[in-house]
């Protein structure tokens, strides 16, 4: 299994919000949340919006583009679950985020 990479420091990352960053070569949605930490592949399948920059609401981030609904705790597209975009497995050791892919089978 892949090791854990740092990605960035617990106070770059603001509650509530989504934060693009790069890991293993390729753009990842951290989410700073009231119930924890979450990562999803930041490009949108459907025309590449950043979901980083989208709208959170609980457990979900709208894409900022055309409101496309992904499950930020397993990647899954809230409209068709058949679907979904990467997911990342995110910990906190003292201030310092760490991510590595978490592949969840449907
Ligand atoms: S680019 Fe995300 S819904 Fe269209």
């Amino acid at each position: 299994m892949q090791d854990f990479e740092s990605v960035g420091l617990v106070d770059d990352f603001e509650l509530g919000q989504g934060k693009a960053v790069v890991f293993d070569g390729r753009m990842v949605a951290v989410f700073r949340t009231t119930d924890g930490w979450y990562a999803i592949d930041d490009l949108c399948p459907h025309m590449g919006a950043s979901l980083a920059e989208g709208y959170l609401d609980g457990d979900s981030v709208s894409c900022p583009w055309h409101a496309w609904r992904f499950c930020i705790k397993d990647g899954r597209w809230e409209d068709n679950p058949q679907t979904k975009v990467d997911c990342f497995e995110v910990k906190i050791e003292g201030n310092e985020v760490l991510v590595r892919e978490n592949k969840i089978e449907s």
